[in-house]
């Protein structure tokens, strides 16, 4: 039973997941939940704390995001963060917010008159970080200042009597050196909080659900040998043993060794039944000549569901079906922009019209926690920390039309890339590393001969939720070993390029 929860109120700022997964970090639970959520909800999700996110809009503008002003009398402490602290001072009696004469953006020294409550042990003159063009002019009635910078004069404002705080810095983000201290404050001295939340009691809690949930059906599961579908489909298999049938569809756009290894390891490893659909000359019939990225697209997601569909009914009765849906996913975000981007990909290439119920284990947990909890059940490292691959898989890294030509040189330069990422031990600290095989030629040499090859380009990004990356500084060293290896390696290529962009304004793959 998870006792603690913080409510997380979205108001479309671009760090609400990392406050959810800063809390999450303490062994806390947190819920990320629109800023329109109504009291009437918050008192039934009961939190023992409230924190209200940044965001984009001035709670002067007359379409800013707003909360019922009950909310400062539930007699829950509240947080509010940036935008949460404006919004807390303009909705509550005595209050004012203002542009700033000269906005702060990035490092700032906090200056703290009084180490009481959040500030507690704070040391003056910590690092904070910064962000903001509006400020509070005069705080709420029965607040007091606590700590200024040279630039704001109210960065931190307190009702101590009723545990309500506003920090126009961000404690949320590493900038803000004491910003773990900061929280730990809030939730453990102010809000109370008990640290309940583990992986260990999330597992039995959840093998208890599904059992209670499925009875004696049969369940099916579509594995794409992905750490989502993989993790959840073994906490199924834990909690329902040989009533859970998975299927894999190799639909040949999968990385080199990819499908034996998802084979061997969930019918080696764990006797999942698995039924094994080769789909590679159907998807590859079906792709023949096709070269505009949403149409690839289109086609691999209509066989996908005609496959499964078809497979679906060889398993008696299924009444159920696994999808390996994380709570990125499912954020009921204040951004609707940036929630709709999101929604597309959990899906993974299931129907959505099918007459399944759903099991969603893993609705609830970031991927870091996915992966935990795939450790905790023994997934093989290969699986828990495998980086996250789309599931039109390679069609989308080979730009143009795909043949069975193409496939395999993009294969064999994205396994020589792998191995050397590997290697060199950076696997598992970069989000995605992988090849994308061009729609061109160009000339080399090699030998005494004139070369007129493929150029590979090399992509590597850091991300913690795919929603923005930074390219990965390789050193050059390693990069070096790839080009000299695919060079050598792979006939058909005579060129190697690094990508240097982020996202924005690129996307992470080049489809
Ligand atoms: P982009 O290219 O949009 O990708 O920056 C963001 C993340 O999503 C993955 N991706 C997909 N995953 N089906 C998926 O299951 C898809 O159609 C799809 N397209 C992109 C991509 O690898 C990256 O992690």
């Amino acid at each position: 039973m998870i006792n603690n929860k913080v409510l997380v109120l979205d108001f479309g700022g671009q760090y609400s997941q990392l406050i959810a997964r800063r809390v999450r970090e303490f062994n806390i639970y947190s819920l990320i939940k629109s800023y329109k959520t109504s009291i009437k909800e918050i008192k039934e999700i009961n939190p023992v704390a409230i924190i209200l996110s940044g965001g984009p809009k001035s709670v002067k503008n007359e379409n800013a995001p707003k909360v019922d002003p009950a909310i400062f009398e539930l007699k829950i402490p509240i947080l509010g963060i940036c935008y949460g602290m404006q919004l807390m001072a303009s909705s509550m009696p005595g209050g004012k917010v203002k542009k700033a004469k000269q906005g702060e953006y990035g490092k700032a020294k906090l200056k703290i008159k009084n180490k009481l409550g959040l500030l507690k042990d704070i040391d003056n003159d910590t690092q904070v970080w910064m962000s903001h063009g509006d400020q509070v002019e005069s705080m709420p009635d029965g607040f007091y200042n606590i700590a200024h910078t040279n630039v704001t004069e109210v960065a931190v404002m307190a009702d101590i009597k009723k545990k309500l705080y506003g920090v126009q810095f961000h404690p949320e983000v590493l900038h803000t050196l004491k910003g773990k201290e900061i929280l730990h404050n809030f939730l453990f001295v102010e809000s109370k909080a008990k640290a309940d939340w583990t992986m260990v009691d999330y597992i039995s809690e959840e093998v208890l659900n599904i059992k209670k949930q499925v009875k004696n059906k049969k369940v099916i599961c579509g594995l794409s040998g992905g750490v989502d579908s993989s993790v959840a489909s073994a906490l199924v298999y834990k909690a329902i043993k040989e009533q859970l049938t998975c299927i894999f569809v190799d639909h040949g756009l999968l990385r080199k060794g990819e499908a034996k290894e998802v084979r061997r390891t969930f019918s080696e490893e764990f006797n999942i039944p698995l039924i094994y659909v080769d789909g590679k000359k159907r998807f590859l019939e079906n792709l023949k000549g096709v070269v505009d990225p949403e149409e690839k697209r289109k086609i691999i997601g209509r066989e996908f569901i005609r496959v499964f569909e078809e497979e679906a009914k060889k398993v008696e009765n299924a009444e159920y079906l696994v999808q390996g849906t994380i709570y990125s996913d499912v954020i009921e975000s204040g951004n609707e922009h940036a929630a709709t981007i999101k929604s597309h990909h959990n899906v993974g290439g299931l129907p959505e019209d099918m007459d399944f119920k759903l099991i969603e284990p893993l609705r609830m947990l970031f991927k870091d926690e996915v992966r935990k909890i795939g450790e905790v059940l023994g997934l093989p490292d290969n699986i828990v920390w495998r980086q996250p691959f789309p599931g039109p898989g390679l069609a989308i890294r080979i730009i143009g039309d795909i043949d069975e030509k193409k496939l395999s040189i993009l294969k064999e330069a994205d396994a020589i890339l792998r191995e050397e990422i590997r290697n060199a031990g950076l696997y598992r600290d970069i989000w995605q590393s992988f090849a994308v095989l061009p729609d061109l030629k160009s000339v080399g040499v090699m030998g005494d001969d004139r070369t007129y090859g493929y150029p590979i380009i090399i992509r590597a990004v850091r991300s913690d939720d795919a929603m923005t990356a930074d390219w990965v500084h390789l050193p050059y060293d390693l990069l070096e070993n790839i080009s000299n290896r695919i060079v050598n390696e792979v006939k058909e290529i005579n060129r190697v390029v690094y990508d240097i962009t982020s996202k924005p304004p690129a996307t992470i793959e080049w489809e």
